[in-house]
C-alpha cells in the first residue's frame, strides 16, 4: 500500500467523497450517537433521524438525563432496541467516571471505551480515530471488504477482528480519519459486494483481488446459516376506542418497548403467519388470537394516543391494519 496508492485514495475522496455533518465534528460524543446509528442502518434511512436525535440530545448530559421511553421513541423503527438500553447504560458509567476526560486521561484510552456497554472494537476505535485521540482504521464490513480485496486475502467478514488486527498494524498515515471515510464511500459506490467497479476505482493498481481477474472471489463468502423460526401468539383485547398494550421489560428482545401481550404455541402452528419479522438470530412467525377480556399486566392505549408510544415496528403496523379495519379484523387476520 504505497504513497500513490493513498495519494489516488484522496484525490478520489476530494471529488466523490460525502461530507456528512457528522464527519466535521470532532466532539466523542457526537461520533459516538452518529456511529451508534449507522451500524447496520442504511444512511439513506438514518440521516434525519440521526440529525433530529443531535438536536435533543446534544451533550453526554443530555442523554445521561433523558427518559428512556422517550430515547425509544425517537428510535423506533430502527430495529435493534439493545443498542438503545445499552447507549443509556454506556452514558451513565460513562458519565459517572468523570465523562470524556476520564478516557482522554486514562493510559489506554481503547480499553477503557471497550469496558462501557455496546462499544466494540469498530466504535471504540471510530471514536478515538475520528475525535484525533488515536490512529485507527476502524473496520466495519465495508471496509474490511475492501481490505480483502486489496490484500488478495479471502478470509470470510465474519472474521472481522482479524481485518482490524491487521488494519490497527497499516503505516500510521493510513490510520486518518479521512481514510476511513474514504473507504466507506468507495465500498458504497465501487467496490460493491456483487459488482465491483473496478475500471474506476483509485486502488485497482494495487489490488490483488482486481489482478486475479475474479475480484468477487474475495472475501470467500460466509458460511451462511438459515435462521431459525420462532412462533409467537400475539393477544389483543381491543375496543373501538382503545387496544391493550404492555410494557416489555427493560432486557431482551424489544426490550422497553410497548407491545400487545405475547405466547409461544404449545405445538408448532401449521398455517402461515399473519406477519414475519426477521432478528439477527431467528425469524419471528406473528399470529393473533383474540381474548375476551384485557390481561392484568396491560393498559389501554387510545387508537389516537398510539403514535405517542413506541412500539415495534411490525407491531405498529400489525395495528395500524387493525385500526383500519375493526371490523374485519377478526375475518382477516385471525388465524390460529
Ligand atoms: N462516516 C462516519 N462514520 C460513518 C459510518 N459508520 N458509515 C458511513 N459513513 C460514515
Amino acid at each position: 500500500m504505497s504513497e500513490t496508492l493513498r495519494e489516488a485514495l484522496r484525490a478520489w475522496y476530494e471529488e466523490e467523497g460525502r461530507r456528512f455533518v457528522w464527519r466535521e465534528t470532532q466532539d466523542p460524543y457526537q461520533i459516538w450517537i452518529a456511529e451508534t446509528f449507522l451500524q447496520q442502518t442504511q444512511i439513506a434511512q438514518v440521516e434525519q433521524r440521526l440529525l433530529t436525535f443531535l438536536a435533543r440530545y446534544p451533550t453526554l448530559k443530555a442523554l445521561v438525563e433523558a427518559e428512556e421511553s422517550e430515547v425509544l421513541r425517537l428510535w423506533q423503527g430502527l430495529g435493534y432496541y439493545q443498542r438503545v438500553h445499552n447507549l443509556l447504560r454506556a452514558a451513565q458509567a460513562l458519565w459517572h467516571q468523570g465523562g470524556w476526560a476520564s478516557i482522554a486521561k486514562s493510559a489506554d484510552p481503547l480499553k477503557a471505551l471497550l469496558t462501557l456497554p455496546g462499544i466494540g472494537p469498530y466504535t471504540a476505535r471510530a471514536i478515538l480515530s475520528f475525535a484525533g485521540w488515536g490512529a485507527y482504521l476502524p473496520v466495519d464490513g465495508n471496509v474490511a471488504r475492501i481490505l480483502s480485496r486489496l490484500w488478495g486475502d479471502p478470509t470470510p467478514l465474519s472474521q472481522r477482528h482479524y481485518y482490524q488486527k491487521k488494519a490497527d498494524a497499516l503505516p500510521e498515515s493510513w490510520r486518518q480519519p479521512w481514510v476511513a471515510f474514504a473507504l466507506m464511500d468507495l465500498a458504497r459506490l465501487v467496490c460493491l459486494p456483487r459488482r465491483p467497479r473496478c475500471k474506476i476505482c483509485p486502488l485497482h493498481a494495487e489490488c490483488q483481488a482486481f489482478h486475479s481477474g475474479k475480484p468477487t472471489q474475495f472475501p470467500a463468502p460466509r458460511l451462511t446459516k438459515t435462521k431459525p423460526i420462532q412462533q409467537w401468539i400475539f393477544l389483543i383485547y381491543a375496543t373501538s376506542e382503545a387496544v391493550w398494550l404492555e410494557r416489555r421489560p427493560a432486557k431482551g428482545l424489544w426490550g422497553g418497548l410497548w407491545c400487545l401481550p405475547s405466547e409461544r404455541p404449545a405445538q408448532p402452528l401449521p398455517s402461515p403467519p399473519v406477519f414475519r419479522h426477521a432478528f439477527s438470530h431467528f425469524q419471528l412467525w406473528g399470529y393473533i388470537k383474540s381474548l375476551p377480556a384485557p390481561l392484568p399486566s396491560t393498559n389501554p392505549v387510545a387508537w389516537s394516543e398510539l403514535e405517542r408510544y413506541a412500539l415495534p415496528a411490525p407491531i405498529r403496523r400489525l395495528l395500524q391494519r387493525l385500526a383500519f379495519s375493526p371490523s374485519s379484523f377478526t375475518a382477516e387476520l385471525f388465524r390460529p
